[in-house]
């Protein structure tokens, strides 16, 4: 359902008045299979956000060719691309932003009416996320007023507003506690197997390198390592 081949990914960047070409990402080929929880790890600068930005359609390849649920993201025009971000892909940035002025229950309405869903039916969704995640008492409050662990779990409600069918996160546990860490990742895990949800996580995180199906390492922009486990082992 994930389909990357001989993917590149160059950016350019002037230095001393010079041009610096940067390869992300060098020869990627990588299938992800529904319902797979992936893992990606990696060094800082080894092209992992990119990577996850390729995937949900927010960035173009230099080369190469995306297929994902068999929308060609290579080829596809920008008002498909964001239609196909709303309704597929839920994103949890590496360094997310949850709007000030915007309650909990707001924050999770948005996509919601983006993708054309009355305000009553986006509130009724919105509340009933926020309570599957734990945080139901915490609708009508504001990002100043909420912990960061709670903000995390307002970011995962947002990113699964539209039911998609791929999830990804960038780091979601970086800033948290252990605990606050391991209860995210929990609810991962159990929106992964409960909604056969294809998870894919960047992350360092000990606990996630044992419930990941599959450990991808990224250096300097490629795959050098993936192994493929049958089942979960927690
Ligand atoms: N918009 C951009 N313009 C120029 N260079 C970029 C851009 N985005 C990323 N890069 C470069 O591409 C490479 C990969 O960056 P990327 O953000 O994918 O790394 P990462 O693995 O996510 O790192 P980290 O663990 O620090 O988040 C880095 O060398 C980075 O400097
Ligand atoms: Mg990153």
């Amino acid at each position: 359902m994930i389909q990357l081949d001989c993917v590149e990914r160059d950016f350019v960047r002037i230095s001393d008045k010079k041009t610096v070409r940067i390869r992300a990402l060098h020869n990627v080929t990588l299938r992800v299979k529904k319902g797979e929880f992936v893992l990606i790890t990696g060094p800082s600068g080894a092209g992992k956000t990119t990577l996850l930005n390729l995937i949900a359609g927010v960035d173009r390849p230099t080369k190469g060719e995306i297929k994902v649920s068999g929308n060609p993201l290579h080829t596809m025009a920008e008002k498909e691309l964001s239609i196909f971000r709303n309704k597929v892909i839920g994103y949890m940035l590496q360094f997310y932003c949850l709007p000030a002025h915007l309650t909990a229950e707001e924050q999770v309405m948005l996509p919601l009416l983006i993708a054309g869903e009355t305000p009553p039916f986006a509130r009724r969704r919105a509340r009933y996320l926020l309570e599957q995640l734990g945080i139901g008492s915490l609708a009508t409050a504001y990002p100043g007023e909420i912990s960061g662990g709670q903000a995390q779990r307002i970011a995962l409600a947002r990113a699964l507003a539209n039911s998609p069918s791929i999830l990804l996160a960038d780091e979601p546990t970086g800033n948290l506690d252990e605990s606050t860490a391991s209860q995210l990742i929990d609810l991962l895990v159990q929106f992964n197997k409960t909604k056969n949800l294809t998870t894919i996580v960047v992350s360092q995180n000990d606990s996630l390198m044992r419930k990941a199906h599959r450990r991808i390492r990224l250096e300097s922009g490629k795959i050098v390592a993936d192994n493929i486990d049958d089942i979960i082992e927690n």
